[in-house]
């Protein structure tokens, strides 16, 4: 057996290791410096209960992207000489983020052990590549991203390191075949074990969904089904979860092989970036040469995020949630007891409140990010919750879940068709459509400014937060601007108290809330790798169920009007367009 030892490496600190909304995002040359993430590794470790961390197993794996077999090697040595007793890694490096949550809450070892936590490696829906970006994060026990406690000890731990721990003697492990490799460390034994990425996955979502009924709504010729990977970790699942248990077509699924530089897209699943996707489903600028499938689906690189379409037809990230938890009893078996709760985030639309109201459930505004679900949920107050940002999950686990949002979707279609026969097929757009008949309509966009001057977006900022204070002034603005438009009734800066461990995360956006129930709201970006992005979100409210069919552009104009006015934009940051348009 390889015996290796543990040796103390002298190291410096690093500039600027501040873990984001959702950990530490660089680019790949940046993670390539001498001893850049093994700081952030051993900052991690010091950061947490010495005696937690040995004789115990951990999980390391990602997305897949560029550098991360590397950043596996390295993580592992880390490990070891930390005491950790086994490391957790899919094959070849692979788990989508939910997949890592679903293993911390329910793996269980062949000696009966369960993981203390993960490192996982992924950069979410940045590009990726040798020029592109890299990023880590800590999930914790609960199987959800550290909370800020966690987060800020990290971050402090990374400006005054001087030293890591690392192995001498230990070589780097083949990942790519299922299997347990043993060393002999200082401490006794030191093993890692390799296994399938999809197989915990799986196993839960059987616990949740009704596949039968799934596999039939999939087998029925009338219906017709499309999944892209965006080349991001998704695809491994797609390929077991859809092809294999469910029966669709291996045509189906679009660029569901994981590539490095995730073939040099975007894995970002929204209209701009899953181009493939959108002209598949009729909703490019050029129709596709064959009939669009009745639905489609998109995730990011390390599968958290979904998007969801029907024929022609796009569903708001905001509206997914709403339809979610107001079909989710009857639908889905998991939750055929009722709801505990739903929460949104902030900037979220507010199609889930009216859910909430209607059926009488539990409701939380939590800010961005999923980790403040995460209490909600080990609470019990939450069963499902989403983003705006093309998050949607539930209590399941402890991330947004990518694959789950379809299933999800797939299980509401199943269970709206079970006695079509030979009748016309209730579709993704009747679903939607009968949604806001009942509920109304939040017209919904988002504008990013991408990679702006970080200190023209801070001043920006400032001046938001100086002008919300003073209503008339905004009312004033705004009737200059739009005099057809509601006024203001109440603007703050976001601050939520977490009713559980009752912290407050203060300055997480400005809101903008008008009489009749539309918003807007902006905030700085957290997961950024250079410069700021500031967003800006927002959203028309229409509960008259004879006017929900407008042209989502046309209804939100007057308002992007204002908000562009209110903050002077184009003033602080040169930009006439944003970036995107989510
Ligand atoms: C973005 C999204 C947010 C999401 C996060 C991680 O964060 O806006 O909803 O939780 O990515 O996927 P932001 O860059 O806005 O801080
Ligand atoms: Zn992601």
């Amino acid at each position: 057996m390889v015996v290796f030892k543990v040796v103390t490496q002298n190291t410096k600190p690093f500039d600027g290791q501040k873990p984001g909304t959702s950990g530490l995002r660089k680019k790949v040359t940046v993670f390539q410096q001498e001893h850049y993430l093994h700081n952030f590794v051993q900052a991690t470790f010091n950061a947490l209960p010495s005696d937690k961390v040995k004789g115990s197993t951990i999980v390391v794996s990602g997305d897949g992207r560029y550098w991360s077999k590397d950043a596996v090697q390295i993580i592992i040595k880390i490990a070891a000489a930390n005491g950790v007793k086994k490391v957790w890694v899919g094959q070849d490096g692979l788990l989508s983020t939910p997949a890592v949550s679903c293993i911390i809450r329910d793996r269980v070892g062949p000696d009966g052990e369960k993981a203390y936590g993960a490192f996982i490696l992924t950069a979410s829906h940045n590009p990726g590549g040798p020029h592109e970006d890299f990023g880590i994060k800590y999930n914790a026990e609960n199987g959800g991203p550290a909370l800020e406690g966690l987060t800020d000890k990290i971050y402090s731990n990374t400006k005054t390191i001087s030293a890591y721990l690392t192995t001498e003697g230990l070589p780097d492990v083949d990942i790519s075949s299922i299997g347990t490799t043993t060393f002999e460390g200082p401490d006794g034994a030191f093993e890692v074990d390799v296994f399938s990425a999809t197989e915990d996955n799986v196993k839960l979502m059987k616990t949740i969904f009704d596949f039968e009924a799934i596999k039939e709504l999939l087998a029925n010729p009338k219906f017709s089904f499309c999944y892209d990977a965006l080349h991001g970790v998704a695809g491994v699942y797609a390929k077991q979860i859809f092809v294999e248990e469910l029966g669709a077509k291996e045509s189906s699924l679009l660029n569901c092989t994981p590539l490095e530089d995730f073939g040099g897209g975007h894995p970002d699943p929204n209209l701009t970036y899953a181009k493939e996707l959108v002209h598949t489903m009729g909703l490019g600028k050029v129709p596709p040469a064959n009939e669009p499938p009745e639905f489609g689906a998109a995730a990011d690189g390390d599968a958290d995020r979904n998007m969801i379409l029907g024929k022609r037809f796009f569903v708001t990230p905001s509206d997914s949630v709403a339809i979610i938890a107001a079909n989710a009893v009857g639908s889905i078996p998991y939750f055929s007891t009722g709801l505990k709760g739903v929460a949104r985030s902030m900037p979220t639309s507010a199609a889930l409140d009216v859910v909430a109201n209607k059926l009488e459930l539990k409701f939380f505004e939590v800010p961005t990010g999923w980790k403040f679900f995460g209490n909600l949920m080990d609470a019990g107050l939450c069963s499902v919750c989403g983003e705006e940002s093309f998050g949607t999950g539930s209590d399941h686990i402890r991330e947004k879940d990518g694959i789950w949002a379809v299933l999800a979707w797939l299980s509401i279609l199943a269970y709206r068709n079970k006695d079509v026969g030979d009748g016309k097929l209730v579709t993704v757009e009747d679903i939607v459509t009968q949604h806001w008949g009942i509920y109304g309509r939040h017209y919904y966009t988002r504008y990013d400014y991408e990679n702006v001057d970080a200190d023209a977006a801070k001043k920006l900022m400032a001046y938001l937060v100086e002008l919300q204070s003073t209503l008339p002034e905004v009312n004033k603005l705004i009737k200059e601007t739009r005099p057809d438009v509601e006024e203001v009734v109440e603007a703050d800066e976001f601050e939520y108290k977490d009713p559980v461990d009752h912290s407050v995360s203060s300055h997480q956006g400005i809101r903008f809330l008008f009489k009749d129930g539309s918003r807007l709201v902006f905030r700085l970006s957290g997961t950024g790798s250079v410069g700021a992005t500031i967003r800006l979100y927002i959203e028309q409210y229409e509960a008259d169920s004879s006017k929900t069919g407008k042209a989502s552009q046309d209804a939100l104009a007057p308002l992007v009007a204002i908000a562009l006015k209110l903050s002077k934009m184009e003033e602080f940051t040169g930009r006439s367009e944003p970036t995107v348009i989510t």
